[in-house]
């Protein structure tokens, strides 16, 4: 059974979301809550799927379950995109995969691509 894991970690003042099938955790993100007195924004980050158990959709079903609980009730969701040197997806692909889940893409003034949902 697939379910979905929350976890706080007072440490770092986020939230680690994982997916666990079989009793494994397969996928995992982190959430960071940013507010202020102007706006509220979820910031995430760590997107990852332990290897042997990628391109099965974990990552797919753990980011929309995380927008779900958020959208509507966050000014912003946003996370920055950068392929992590063991990424089987080149930057193309990882920015396809965050547009399919529904981030708008778009490169700030550091040339860095940045997904936004709000
Ligand atoms: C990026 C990453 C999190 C994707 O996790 P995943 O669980 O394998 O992703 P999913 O199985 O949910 O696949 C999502 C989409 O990406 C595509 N995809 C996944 N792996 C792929 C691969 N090896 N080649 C081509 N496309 C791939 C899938 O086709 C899928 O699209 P679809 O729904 O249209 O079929 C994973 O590759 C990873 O952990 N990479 C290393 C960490 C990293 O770089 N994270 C990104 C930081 S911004």
């Amino acid at each position: 059974m697939i379910k979905i894991q929350k976890y706080k970690d007072k440490r770092w003042r986020c939230y680690h979301y994982s997916v666990i099938d079989e009793n494994v955790i397969k996928s995992s993100l982190c959430v960071f809550k940013e507010c202020n007195d102007i706006k509220k924004s979820i910031f995430i980050s760590d997107v990852r799927t332990i290897e042997n158990y990628r391109n099965k959709g974990y990552a797919k079903y753990l980011l929309k379950n995380v927008i779900k609980r958020f959208k509507g009730k966050y000014d912003s969701i946003y996370l920055g995109i950068k392929p992590s040197d063991d990424c089987p997806l080149k930057m193309e692909q990882l920015i396809d995969f965050y547009k399919k889940v529904g981030f708008t893409v778009y490169k700030n003034k550091f040339g860095k691509f940045i997904g936004v949902i709000s």
